[in-house]
């Protein structure tokens, strides 16, 4: 990214939910190391994500994968110029591990600290890509607990087209590969079983399709799902043929969602970001699709769709750099005079205010 007036060196943080992610990103030499642990092996046997097992864990990685990014960096804490650490939405005590790691840090370095919006760091992170997306662009903001489709025209300048109104399409995947017997995450394990199978033998519905809003709408899938396993499913070949369906359902909601809205912004470029971005068959849909309307699809290399410290340390930096570019900035935290840091485990991405507002407090 250009348009710094030096270089900056970011330490990026993420502990929202089940993976510590830690990075480092220079604003002229772009990412210079990352690291992530996933708990998905510790959760697993439970099905889902086991918030006070989540925080531990976040505690026994966070400093061994910091000394790790730093080493595999080259770099000294002291060359770290600031610190950016997920502030929220997520579960509670995860983000204070970030929270109280990135903020102690900062306040030991006397360097300036900012707390991240998890969404924000996941929609700029095509930005990282070695051909960045140009402002402004339609995203498609594809997570665990959210499904959003948002016009980006810069930093913190969001417009939010369309949203579900009850599950996010991750849920979608992960509900419904629990009610197959399938392991957590759901995303993957339909997918792979997805492969081994056809579409269209169960008709499961494409909620809100034809709706005309931006909306979407994912629980009755599960609904659907349920009853369908609920009159037996014969064989293997039937479950990866309701896997399959299950995949195609969501993402012909998706992709017919998003290039309507990339059409009705009058832009031609689409971006897909989170967890869900991730899906292969979605990427390919949107491809399609994009290139018979003449869209240009930017799709972040699969490390960077599911939560990593990278996204982090870059949407911490262009949110410092944005506000330094100011005639006034806005003091972040002041690092001489921490008395206590915030979390928010819940944060709508439309409170955020743009680089230079006032934060509304909790
Ligand atoms: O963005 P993310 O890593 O974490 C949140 O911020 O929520 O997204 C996690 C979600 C989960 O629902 C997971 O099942 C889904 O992303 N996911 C996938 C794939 N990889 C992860 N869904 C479909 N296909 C995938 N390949
Ligand atoms: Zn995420």
């Amino acid at each position: 990214m250009g348009g710094y007036t030096r270089p900056m060196l970011t330490l990026g943080i993420e502990t929202s939910c089940d993976e510590t992610g830690v990075a480092l990103y220079d604003s002229q030499r772009g990412l210079l190391g990352q690291a992530l642990h996933s708990q998905v092996a510790m959760h697993e046997r439970y099905g889902g994500v086991v918030p006070e097992l989540a925080s531990r864990d976040h505690i026994r990685r966070i400093v061994p994968l910091t000394r790790q990014v730093l080493q595999e960096a080259d770099c000294t804490l002291a060359q770290v110029d600031a610190i950016a650490y997920t502030e929220g939405p997520g579960l509670a005590g995860a983000l204070l591990v970030g929270a109280a790691v990135g903020t102690a840090l900062g306040y030991a370095l006397g360097k300036p600290t900012i707390g991240v919006h998890h969404l924000e760091g996941h929609l700029l992170s095509p930005l990282l890509s070695a051909d960045p997306p140009a402002f402004p662009f339609v995203a498609l903001l594809v997570s665990g607990g959210h499904t959003q489709l948002l016009k980006v025209e810069a930093v913190g300048v969001y417009t939010l087209l369309g949203e579900s109104v009850d599950d996010a399409a991750g849920e979608a995947f992960d509900k419904s590969a629990k009610l197959l017997g399938l392991g957590y995450p759901g995303g993957p394990a339909i997918a792979r079983l997805a492969e081994q199978g056809h579409s269209g033998r169960f008709g499961l519905p494409r909620p809100k399709l034809h709706s005309g809003d931006l909306d979407f709408s994912f629980s009755g899938l599960k609904t659907a799902v349920a009853t369908r396993i609920a009159r037996g499913l014969p064989d293997d070949q039937a479950r990866a043929d309701l896997a399959c369906e299950v995949q195609a359902a969501i993402v012909e909601v998706l992709v017919a969602k998003s290039m309507a809205a990339v059409q009705a912004c009058g832009l031609r470029t689409l971006v897909i970001a989170g967890g869900v971005s991730a899906n292969r068959h979605l990427r390919a849909q949107l491809d399609a699709h994009a290139l018979r309307q003449g869209i240009r699809v930017h799709c972040p290399e699969p490390a960077l769709c599911t939560d990593n410290g990278a996204m982090i340390a870059f949407a911490g930096a262009l949110r410092l750099q944005a506000e330094a570019a100011l005639a006034q900035p806005v003091p972040i935290t002041a690092p001489r005079a921490v008395t206590g840091f915030d979390i928010r485990p819940r944060w709508p991405l439309s409170s955020l205010p743009r680089p230079g507002e006032n934060r509304a407090s909790n």
